[in-house]
């Protein structure tokens, strides 16, 4: 397929050159990913996300391999802002694909100090990762729409790129969260970061991590992911959504783009697959030219009914 074939966007503000993008936690900071990797098949690779302050982290065990997909707890540890626009903010424009930013902070005024850094240091789009199971509390800023629209509110006045809301697949009322998202200024909804999961060692009689519950990514997270992006898409058809959760193959990505996303992130395949990218368009190409269709675009939202 003509690579024309393949862009998308998400709204008026940000266009891609593929529907694939690597998902934030699973290719560090992009540049160690792009020294294994081949970034050319991706839309866009978002960095971990990064805090106001440095965050240390939970202590091991905090990943854990399931026979399908794995689960963490790592509680973002990451440099903090400042070291972080110092490290990648010098690289950034010679990776060899665009990078998007994620925020993560306890309150909006950190998420928005963060947005100001991830702006200056270069990325091409921010997520704001109101999503992560690993907080102190247990809470998320996506199960209250009302506290996930201030923290957006915060970010899109100070950010000069375009904005993206990750939810949890937890989140009660997803369509609450993405509609109270979209009004307070998110360009787009990434649907889902990992669900909440738990595992136990019957040997040590254990938790598999250190911090107990943590999250569920891969195959498994598919239908549930799934479930979100149709039923946002469906109800906000002005709210481009970025699909997440258990992609591996070029067939999760058609399904994704059927269900109503417009771009779909890959994170837990790079672990044992850092090229996956490659493999997963070439899939995606094949599956397009042996229905006869020119482009990407023609597919999303087109589930048909019974
Ligand atoms: C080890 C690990 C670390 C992650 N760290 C982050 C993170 O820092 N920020 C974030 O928004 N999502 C993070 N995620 C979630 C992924 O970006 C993605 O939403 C989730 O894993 C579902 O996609 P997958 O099934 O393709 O992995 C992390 C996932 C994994 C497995």
């Amino acid at each position: 397929m003509a690579s024309g074939g393949l862009t998308t966007s998400l709204g008026s503000s940000l266009e891609l050159r593929s529907p694939l993008i690597a998902a934030s936690g699973t290719v560090g900071s992009v540049w160690e990913w792009v020294e294994v990797a081949d970034p050319e098949p991706y839309g866009a690779a978002v960095a971990k996300s990064v805090a106001p302050e440095p965050w240390k982290g939970r202590p091991p065990p905090r990943l854990a391999p399931l026979p399908s997909g794995m689960l963490n707890g790592i509680g973002i540890q990451n440099p903090g802002i400042d070291a972080w626009v110092e490290e990648v903010g010098r690289k950034i424009s010679r990776l060899g694909v665009p990078v998007w930013g994620s925020a993560v902070a306890h309150d909006a005024q950190g998420f928005a100090r963060v947005a100001e850094g991830l702006c200056s240091a270069g990325v091409a789009a921010i997520e704001i990762n109101l999503s992560c199971p690993n907080l102190e509390d247990g809470q998320m800023f996506s199960f209250d729409p009302a506290r996930s629209a201030q923290v957006v509110g915060a970010v899109a006045s100070v950010a000069t790129v375009a904005v993206g809301a990750k939810l949890s697949p937890n989140t009660p009322d997803i369509v609450a969260a993405a509609r109270a998202c979209r009004d307070a200024g998110a360009d787009f909804v990434v649907l889902t970061n990992t669900a909440l999961g738990f595992g136990v060692s019957p040997a040590t009689r254990r938790p598999l991590l250190s911090g107990g519950v943590g999250g569920y990514s891969g195959p498994g997270l598919k239908p549930i992911s799934m479930r979100c992006v149709y039923e946002v898409s469906t109800a906000l058809p002005d709210l481009p959504v970025v699909a997440c959760g258990g992609v591996v193959s070029g067939s999760d990505v058609i399904e994704y783009l059927l269900a109503g996303a417009s771009a779909v992130a890959a994170g837990t395949v790079h672990f044992a697959e850092p090229k996956a990218g490659r493999r997963i368009m070439g899939e995606v190409d094949t599956l397009l030219s042996s229905q006869g269709i020119s482009s990407v675009r023609d597919l999303i939202g087109q589930v048909a009914g019974w």
